[in-house]
């Protein structure tokens, strides 16, 4: 794994635009593995941002994303293809066709984590996936647990995150508690993978993602990844 301290959440998002901006130009039918949350805001204005400039082509790109919370369809404005839309997919040139996000309306949620891990497989993984992290060491949805499981797959939310990303639900009562999400073997599945943290509330994650490798803190498998970036800024690498 190889670490960069930026000084700024600008910067680390730049940082990581750089990367992926680099994969889409050397490879234009590259697959893009995406994430959700506040984190990975910056990196997609930077990209559209360079997308409008005429310095990026999305036409021929694919991507993948982790997550979904169960329950809710795209045209909710809290679900993850929504967020997708809005913030990526409607103000580049990517063929909506070729984006995939969970579909928490699936009828029958576990035989679509089958073909989601299948769709993945097909795409031969992400040539370049994006992660943050949660308050609690999580990715995607695999929470912490004495046992993760490995491939797509329906789960619950803890407590903690469903506190943690209720500011983004009208109250926590709103906040879904189930979601399909990627499990760690499809998210190793990816060529290369930066992980980004910022902020004080992502302190305690990043110190326990680089201590030693537990489920308890599922950031912390990805240090068995060969091809792991971590940026963050300064307040998130303060405790390490
Ligand atoms: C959510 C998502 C994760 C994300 C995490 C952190 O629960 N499922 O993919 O990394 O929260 O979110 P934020 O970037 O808003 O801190």
């Amino acid at each position: 794994m190889r670490y960069f301290e930026t000084d700024t959440y600008y910067h680390m998002s730049r940082m990581a635009a750089n990367i992926i901006s680099a994969q889409i130009i050397t490879k234009p039918d590259c697959v893009l593995g995406l994430a959700t949350g506040s984190t990975p805001i910056g990196i997609y204005k930077q990209l559209i941002e360079w997308y409008k400039k005429g310095d990026l082509d999305f036409s021929d790109a694919a991507s993948i994303n982790l997550d979904e919370y169960l329950g809710l369809d795209g045209t909710n404005d809290q679900s993850y293809r929504y967020f997708m839309n809005k913030n990526l997919f409607d103000r580049v040139n990517i063929n909506k066709e070729n984006t995939n996000v969970p579909d928490g309306k699936a009828e029958n949620a576990e035989s679509f984590c089958r073909k989601y891990e299948d769709k993945i497989d097909e795409l031969g993984g992400a040539d370049v996936q994006i992660l943050g992290i949660g308050r609690n060491g999580h990715i995607g949805f695999n929470e912490p647990d004495s046992v993760l499981v490995p491939t797509t797959h329906l789960t619950s939310l803890t407590e903690s995150t469903v506190e943690a990303n209720a500011r983004f639900f009208a109250s926590e009562a709103d906040v879904p508690r189930h979601a399909i999400t990627m499990g760690m073997r499809s998210i190793f599945k990816a060529k290369k993978i930066i992980v980004l943290a910022n902020g004080e509330s992502k302190a305690d994650a990043v110190k326990a993602m680089l201590e030693g490798i537990s489920t308890k803190c599922p950031a912390s498998l990805l240090c068995l990844h060969p091809n792991v970036v971590l940026i963050c800024d300064k307040a998130a690498y303060s405790k390490v």
